[in-house]
């Protein structure tokens, strides 16, 4: 039987300010015209939070490496946590992350997400020939924003393990169609920012094949 494929995005967001973001605003215009051009298409949102989702633990690591019969209730809760969130990367066509740039890098939050979802043998594995990411053929999209310029600059560009970083790991697991969204200037005064603003929204909407608002 042939059933017509659903089309899956993933939207993990992981800004502290809320409503307020302009990371999840961006990515969140991106998702508004993928639904647009996938209509039936699923879409899942991963708000990460301190308080949904934990640091991976060395319980949980542990747990990882035992048999399920093995396990505590904690340790199969954790591990059943951990095998969600690879899940919805499984099964996700498209992957949409937003992360702003906290001390140079990403949100803790955002790598906690990383550290569960990068399991030897499910999302990459060790060959001969090397290390091989497992998930394959997705596309993502990464809306990054930080108050400050990182581009263009070859003294400031040093400072930024936001971007380099994320593609490496993403790479990593297979994520290689990756396209990244800038917002930058957020600390910069509100004309700064508000040029900032508009420059990222009109990449969006590039993106997405979508007429610019008025
Ligand atoms: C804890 C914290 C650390 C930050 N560190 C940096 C930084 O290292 N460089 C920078 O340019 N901006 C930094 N910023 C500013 C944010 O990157 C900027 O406000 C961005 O718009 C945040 O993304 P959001 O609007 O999606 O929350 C920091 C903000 C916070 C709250």
């Amino acid at each position: 039987m042939i059933t017509a494929h659903t089309a899956n995005l993933l939207f993990v967001s992981s800004s502290l300010f809320n409503g307020q973001s302009k990371s999840r605003e961006i990515a969140g215009e991106f998702v508004a015209g993928w639904m647009r051009s996938n209509p039936g298409g699923r879409v899942i949102e991963r708000a990460l939070a301190p308080s949904n989702i934990p640091h991976l633990s060395s319980e949980t690591l542990a747990a990882l490496g035992k048999t399920p019969e093995a396990r505590t209730r904690d340790e199969q809760a954790a591990v059943a946590f951990a095998d969600s969130l690879i899940a919805e990367a499984e099964a996700a066509d498209t992957i949409v992350i937003a992360a702003p740039m906290y001390n140079f890098t990403i949100p803790t939050t955002l790598k906690a997400w990383i550290d569960h979802i990068a399991r030897a043998g499910r999302t990459f594995r060790y060959t001969a020939q090397g290390p091989e990411g497992l998930l394959k053929n997705k596309t993502v999209v990464v809306v990054v924003s930080r108050g400050g310029f990182y581009t263009g600059n070859a003294a400031t560009s040093a400072m930024n393990h936001q971007e380099p970083y994320l593609r490496t790991v993403l790479g990593f697991l297979g994520l290689t169609d990756v396209t990244f969204i800038e917002v930058e200037g957020q600390a910069m005064g509100p004309d700064v920012a508000a040029k900032g603003l508009e420059a990222a929204r009109a990449a969006a909407a590039s993106l997405t094949r979508l007429p610019l608002a008025a």
